[in-house]
């Protein structure tokens, strides 16, 4: 169990980094900075002891100390990160030093992220205006993140924009659920243990997707909503993802994230949902998800499908015409997104069609369900 940690223990954390970087310092010197600290009413002592080239952190008082700092712990924190002036520290009675002042040269400066080899992330010019940039992609990935893959109402929806973009370039339809994932453990072994390599590596399916999907120059990510959001194989997907990524953190487009470390140089990704109820707000969550990870992975979004109302348009006669004319938009959306990197506003308009939803909607939709009752028909 974690639990908050003592003034010492942050001493303790804060002389481990700087000996890191203590060896290579042109500043060292031997001595002792020693610290009275008061904390919530308690009284700290401890100094920093530096010799030939470590630093050690310990408990007391020392017999002859080079520096002496005498202040509370919250006003050395921010002294320390830079936050408190010391001139004006010692002017305001919130610090007090005694003894030789420069010895406080010891302890190793900040650095800067290009000291610390941190790779660099310009923002492409793709990334902001995928369209202006648009090139047709030699090869698109469809990842089909339904459970219930080849009998799933995703697939039926999908299939028609698949044919429409295999009219214009290469396509290669992937069914997630035959890909064992195991749900990251958060254990970070693929930041610190061995970088780049989950603990799962060569014991599920992981590694060998990722591999696949990278090479696609447009991936569609095709789902149906489960509880408002992503199906949980996908987001297993996705989390395992974060073994593919630095853990630096860099300024990006719209934040603070990752610097990248595997994508094409245009690769962008199309979002292909359905949903079983009627409205649009249906998607919303999923929506401002794909944007986020837009960011976080430097892939742009360049379309999006959220067809409500999946299983209904299919099963109601009085529904066919519009089922109809959406399949046929659908194709349509599948050859535009490939030639232009968008789909225009009619397709768009007749994909995402409102079915308006009536009482006796949903009194049709619940004797649906009550006819279900105990017909073992699982393939629905
Ligand atoms: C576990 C589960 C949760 C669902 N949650 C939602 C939901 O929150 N909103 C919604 O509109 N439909 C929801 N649905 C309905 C599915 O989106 C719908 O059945 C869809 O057609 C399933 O696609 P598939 O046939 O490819 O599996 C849910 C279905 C399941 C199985």
């Amino acid at each position: 169990m974690k639990e908050i940690q003592s003034p010492y223990n942050i001493m303790v954390t804060m002389v481990d980094r700087l000996q890191e970087h203590y060896p290579n310092h042109n500043e060292r010197s031997d001595g002792t900075i020693q610290f009275h600290f008061t904390h919530e009413k308690t009284k700290i002592d401890c100094y920093i002891e530096s010799n030939n080239d470590l630093l050690q952190l310990r408990n007391g008082i020392a017999p002859n100390p080079t520096v002496t700092v005498k202040s509370s712990f919250y006003n050395w924190l921010k002294l320390a990160g830079g936050k408190l002036n010391p001139v004006l520290g010692v002017m305001l009675g919130k610090l007090k030093f005694k003894g030789d002042l420069s010895f406080f040269k010891i302890l190793p400066r900040k650095f800067t992220n290009d000291e610390l080899g941190i790779p660099k992330d310009p923002i492409s010019k793709f990334e902001k205006n995928p369209v202006k940039f648009w090139e047709k992609p030699k090869k698109v990935i469809v990842l089909n993140a339904s459970p219930r893959g080849e009998k799933g109402y995703t697939d039926f929806y999908l299939k028609p924009f698949i044919k429409g973009m295999e009219s214009k370039t290469e396509v290669e339809h992937i069914y997630l659920k035959d890909f064992k994932i195991n749900p990251c453990i958060g254990c970070f072994s693929c930041w610190m243990d061995k970088p780049g390599v989950c603990i799962y590596h060569d014991k599920d399916g992981f590694h060998e997707l990722a591999e696949k999907m990278y090479k696609a120059n447009l991936i569609v990510y095709a789902f149906p909503i489960y509880t408002d959001h992503i199906p949980g194989i996908l987001k297993n997907y996705f989390d395992r993802s974060v073994s593919r990524a630095y853990p630096y953190m860099i300024n990006g487009i719209n934040g603070v994230r990752h610097p990248r470390k595997f994508i094409q140089e245009k690769q962008s990704m199309f979002i292909f949902s359905i949903c079983g109820f009627f409205e649009k707000k249906n998607f919303n969550s999923v929506r401002e998800y794909f944007k986020a990870l837009a960011h976080n992975r430097h892939c742009p979004v360049v379309g999006e499908v959220y067809r409500t109302t999946a299983i209904g348009l299919y099963g109601s006669p009085f529904h066919f015409q519009k089922l109809n004319t959406i399949i046929r938009s659908l194709e349509k959306a599948g050859e535009q997104i490939i030639q232009t990197g968008k789909l225009n506003r009619n397709v768009n308009k007749l994909i995402h069609q409102k079915i308006k939803t009536t009482e006796d909607d949903l009194v049709k939709v619940n004797q649906w369900w009550n006819d279900k009752k105990g017909s073992k028909d699982l393939n629905y």
